[in-house]
């Protein structure tokens, strides 16, 4: 089976719930032991842990700040002590504030700048020195990296500096075997959307401008990470994949009014 990760070892950033939870399970439904990172969520990262164990899949807890390069090269001597292999990366984690550039404050700023880039340059450059031939990265983007999506520039700006790392990453690590590429999405159902203000009112527009008439899931984005890290793209590296329903597509801009 092209999607069975038998024997390997993945390690999720943000993994205790949200699309990283969905993902975790995902890898470890597929045979991986997963090493579940987190930061605040505790309760939902043991929640996690015990559901996993109960199903009988195999999976740990790390608790560390992606913001922190130290924390960083903590985990990963950790995952180097416990396993001395790591076939898998997933760069979930993400944080920044909601809000127009004017009402940007500078440490707002540098917490999307050091989470969702910062943080994903240095897992990759320290996962990468533990991984041989076949490994696979996968970084985590969406569309406000491509388009300008209100009160999104900070975590929009960053998601877009995370692409183009994927395919420096991608063109540095190919020759010794690991693909990098980015999982991007349209906006999903769940936790993230209750950010956007007024939440209702930006579903049913993204609704209307989406071909396929819905907004995705977080197990719909999940599928494409283990499409990603899976041997069925073992001929793909620096690509960004969408999942978006055809959002990007710009359809709902040239639909118009009849006789308009
Ligand atoms: N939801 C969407 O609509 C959507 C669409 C497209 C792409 N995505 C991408 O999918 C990924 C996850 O999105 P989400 O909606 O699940 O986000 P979320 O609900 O806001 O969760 C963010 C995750 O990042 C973790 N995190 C934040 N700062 C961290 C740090 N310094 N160190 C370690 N972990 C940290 C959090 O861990 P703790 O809670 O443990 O602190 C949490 O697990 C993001 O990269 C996002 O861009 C999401």
């Amino acid at each position: 089976m092209v999607r069975d990760l038998t024997g390997k070892v993945a390690l999720v950033t943000g993994g205790a719930h949200g699309v990283g939870r969905a993902v975790v399970d995902r890898l470890a439904t597929r045979g991986a032991h997963v090493v579940i990172n987190y930061l605040r969520a505790e309760e939902a990262a043991q929640r996690t842990l015990r559901e996993l164990t109960a199903r009988g899949h195999s999976a740990e807890l790390i608790r560390c700040s992606v913001r922190r390069h130290g924390s960083i090269s903590r985990m990963f001597d950790t995952v180097g002590e416990r396993h001395a292999r790591l076939d898998i990366l997933v760069n979930n984690a993400a944080s920044g504030a909601f809000g127009p550039i004017d009402q940007l404050a500078e440490k707002d700023w540098a917490r999307a700048v050091d989470t969702n880039l910062n943080g994903t340059l240095w897992c990759s450059q320290l996962a990468a020195a533990q991984m041989s031939d076949g490994g696979a990265i996968v970084n985590l983007s969406s569309l406000g990296a491509s388009l300008a999506a209100g009160n999104y520039a900070a975590i929009g700006t960053t998601k877009a500096a995370v692409e183009a790392l994927t395919r420096y990453l991608a063109a540095e690590y190919g020759p010794r075997g690991i693909r990098v590429n980015t999982a991007s999405a349209g906006p999903l159902e769940g936790e993230a959307l209750r950010s956007f203000a007024p939440a209702a009112g930006v579903r049913k527009a993204i609704r209307a401008a989406t071909p396929l008439g819905r907004l995705g899931t977080e197990s719909e984005l999940a599928e494409v990470v283990l499409f990603l890290v899976s041997s069925a793209a073992s001929w793909v590296t620096g690509q960004v994949l969408v999942a978006d329903g055809g959002l990007s597509l710009g359809t709902a801009l040239f639909a118009g009014e009849p006789g308009g």
